[in-house]
């Protein structure tokens, strides 16, 4: 096992984080990615009182924490409430400020997590008392901002010193960017697609094919998945998710799909419940050129380990020539 600072932090085997993704991470994944050795976090999203209700339920007794999406909790007060009452071990907030919730976080016991696109909003996360920082990368499957996890990642550990904890986000999918992390400062990583595409995850078989299906060229980063959806998203944001029909269609026409979409709401959440990988959003990093397969939990995290320790001592090897 690889212990770093952030395994003793959160008391956990594996430095390995499962992102709190929408519609995708619910209790079965988070705590699966916990009883593996690392810390699942499930995905409180856009704030669905009954999802994170539910999720919580099937996760069980076991150590879990949940994400939200930051820009939406006014719209929700109570269900960061509900999620708290539930004893997360850590609560991340992503996309947004997030000083207004956490004195709630610490004073429930819980590690505040922040996920962070750049400088600024790493600074806003530490001033806000942040335990823990995620430096997502522009490779990362869905919303995300511009810059590369390359960059990202050793600057802002230039810039904030050794805390709060960091970890790297966006593009890693097994041992190499496990490993590649930690030489580039993190404490440790958050997976999203790699875990999006699991057994225990909530995506859809046909989603996952399309993605297996397709390399790290196949996807595209952009709004028209929340025009369809109709989340107001702010313009700092965009979103990853494979090339498709869909994206095809709609991309670069914002005004003309903004008049369309509510009539065609029904149609696209019936189709994204139907799988459909051509006239939805199918949301997924640049690591879908990693992904060859739909393991368990379990599995991911345990490979990812061992490859990491081998990518490890053979980099040490060369460097001791
Ligand atoms: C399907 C999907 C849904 C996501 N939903 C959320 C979300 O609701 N909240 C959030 O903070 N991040 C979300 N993310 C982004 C992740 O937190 C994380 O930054 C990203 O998955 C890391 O990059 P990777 O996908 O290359 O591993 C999502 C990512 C994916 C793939």
């Amino acid at each position: 096992m690889i212990a770093t600072r952030l395994t003793r932090a959160l008391s956990i085997e594996a430095p390995i984080l499962s992102a709190p993704m929408a519609f995708a991470s619910g209790g079965a994944l988070a705590a699966a990615v916990t009883r593996a050795g690392g810390l699942g976090l499930i995905g409180g999203g856009y704030g669905d009182p009954a999802f994170v209700e539910a999720a919580f339920r099937d996760a069980g007794n076991t150590r879990v924490g949940c994400g939200f999406i930051t820009w939406r909790l006014p719209e929700h007060p109570d269900t960061l409430r509900l999620a708290l009452e539930r004893r997360p071990v850590a609560v991340m907030l992503s996309f947004g400020d997030p000083s207004p919730y956490a004195a709630a976080v610490r004073d429930a016991g819980a590690l505040l997590i922040c996920q962070v696109q750049d400088l600024p909003s790493a600074r806003l996360a530490r001033a806000a008392g942040a335990d823990v920082i995620v430096a997502q990368g522009a490779e990362a499957g869905g919303h995300g901002a511009t810059r590369a996890t390359m960059t990202l990642v050793p600057e802002v550990r230039d810039a904030l010193g050794p805390e709060p904890l960091l970890v790297a986000a966006g593009g890693i999918a097994d041992g190499r960017g496990l490993a590649s992390a930690l030489a580039l400062g993190a404490d440790g990583v958050l997976m999203g697609s790699r875990f999006w595409a699991s057994a225990e995850a909530l995506t859809h078989e046909r989603h996952v094919a399309a993605a297996i299906a397709a390399d790290g060229d196949g996807t595209v980063r952009q709004r028209a998945t929340d025009i369809a959806r109709g989340y107001d998203w702010p313009d700092a944001y965009t979103a990853r998710v494979l090339d498709n029909a869909f994206v095809r269609r709609w991309g670069g026409r914002p005004q003309e799909h903004r008049a369309a979409a509510a009539a065609q709401r029904e149609g696209y959440t019936e189709a994204f419940r139907a799988g459909d990988p051509e006239e939805v959003g199918v949301f997924v990093g640049e690591a879908a050129g990693l992904i060859y397969d739909r393991p368990t939990a379990a599995d991911i995290v345990a490979r990812t380990v061992a490859e990491a320790e081998a990518v490890i001592s053979a980099v040490a090897s060369l460097s001791t020539g």
